[in-house]
């Protein structure tokens, strides 16, 4: 199977889960990337079965609207059962890192409102420890050189990454070489730093379930 296949595969799993516990009042938190694309052209066969949806990046919002998904805002929902969204990494606790489409910190807001976090992701995501994968970090543009000061001395190596502003206008660091031994102390260090929106650790908030696309089927994990 390719590795578009296993992302289909695992978005089709993931609207198989929340669907059954959807009603006319329901409103799906939806993320942001090439596995979440697949999962929200999947869910917009069942578009009737649902109220609408809250997007974490502008990106999605309009897939969204273009298949006639009713898109609402956040503060105007109370309530969000399930938010379903992909990964850079997973690993077996469902510490995540997410933020190579720079759509972190809208991601995470929903992540934290949702009651269920359903990661979808294909096999190739899932790794013993955190960290191979550059660990993208949202940052106030002028806060950029004292951010980067401060993630070195925390032992990472910060690049900037050209040419992105994120939805929320800022930029984004993309940290290489970290060691992510205590993934949930980091996110939080990172966080402390002046000048840092958030970062793509979603440790404190990981996943409730990991659908993950393999060769032999969809793989179901839960929290360990
Ligand atoms: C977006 O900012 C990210 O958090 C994505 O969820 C993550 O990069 C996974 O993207 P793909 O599904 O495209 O691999």
């Amino acid at each position: 199977m390719t590795q578009d296949q296993l992302k289909q595969a695992v978005a089709q799993a993931a609207v198989d889960h929340i669907l059954p516990k959807l009603d006319s009042k329901s409103i799906v938190g939806v993320g942001t990337g090439s596995t979440a694309n697949f999962f929200i052209d999947a869910l917009a066969r069942h578009k009737t079965e649902f109220d609408g949806v809250v997007a974490s990046s502008e990106a999605t919002a309009t897939r969204l609207k273009q298949h006639g998904i009713p898109v609402y805002d956040l503060n105007s929902t109370s309530e969000l059962e399930f938010y379903v969204d992909g990964a850079d990494e997973a690993d077996h606790h469902l510490h995540l890192i997410k933020g190579g489409g720079a759509a972190l910190t809208r991601e995470k807001i929903v992540a934290a409102v949702a009651r269920t976090f359903v990661c979808i992701a294909d096999a190739s995501k899932r790794v013993p420890v955190l960290g191979a994968f550059p660990l993208p970090v949202e940052v106030i543009p002028m806060a950029r050189s004292h951010v980067a000061r401060q993630l070195v001395k925390l032992g990472g190596d910060p690049v900037y990454r050209d040419g992105v502003t994120t939805d929320n206008g800022n930029i984004i660091l993309d940290v290489y070489s970290l060691s992510i031994t205590d993934p949930v102390k980091l996110e939080a260090d990172i966080n402390a730093i002046v000048g840092v929106v958030t970062n793509g650790l979603f440790a404190a908030r990981p996943a409730d379930l990991l659908l993950l696309g393999t060769e032999n089927g969809v793989e179901t994990l839960t929290r360990s």
